[in-house]
């Protein structure tokens, strides 16, 4: 059985991810998908919106995964190679270079990465008030002005 690994923190699981991870298995029969927790991102200075237990269960309920484990810091992807007999690790392509020393134990691969989208992209674009949402909020704060004028009316 060919075994293929893969890191990474995959939180707000979008098609970038499912690509790899299709891609990914289809190198092998079994995808081990390592995930970063949240002390492990807090390292890398990044804080994901889903808790570690929620990308843990998304990325188990993936049809391309195996099995998930959790990855605690840089070192371990020796260890886990051996633990799991892996035969490939694979990332997305900006990680290109980074895991050669592994080359080895295992065979490591670099695919491209799906274009124009990232958790970072998706928590920026939701992140911008838009005019019309200005409005919005404008509209109802003026409402609640009206109705608590109307009360103090009753109560006067
Ligand atoms: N990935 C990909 N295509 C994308 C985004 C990510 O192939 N458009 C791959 C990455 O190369 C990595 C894996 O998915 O191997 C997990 O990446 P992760 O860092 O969790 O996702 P990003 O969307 O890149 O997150 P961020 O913006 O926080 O870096």
């Amino acid at each position: 059985m060919k075994k293929v690994i893969t890191y990474g923190t995959f939180d707000l699981f979008h098609i970038g991810h499912v690509r790899l991870l299709k891609r990914l298995k289809s190198y092998g029969d079994y995808l081990v998908v390592a995930i970063s927790t949240d002390e492990f991102n807090k390292l890398k200075g990044k804080e994901s919106f889903c808790s570690f237990e929620e990308r843990r269960e998304i990325v188990e309920a993936c049809k391309y995964v195996d099995e998930v484990i959790p990855e605690y810091n840089w070192e371990q992807k020796e260890l886990d190679i051996k633990k799991y007999n892996i035969d490939i690790l694979g990332m997305g392509n900006d990680w290109e270079g980074k895991f050669d020393s592994l080359k080895n134990i295992c065979e490591v691969i670099y695919l491209d990465r799906t274009e124009n989208i990232s958790t970072t992209k998706i928590k920026k674009e939701l992140s911008v008030i838009t005019p019309d949402k200005v409005k919005e909020l404008e509209i109802s704060v003026n409402n609640i002005f009206d109705i608590i004028k109307s009360i103090s009316k009753v109560n006067n």
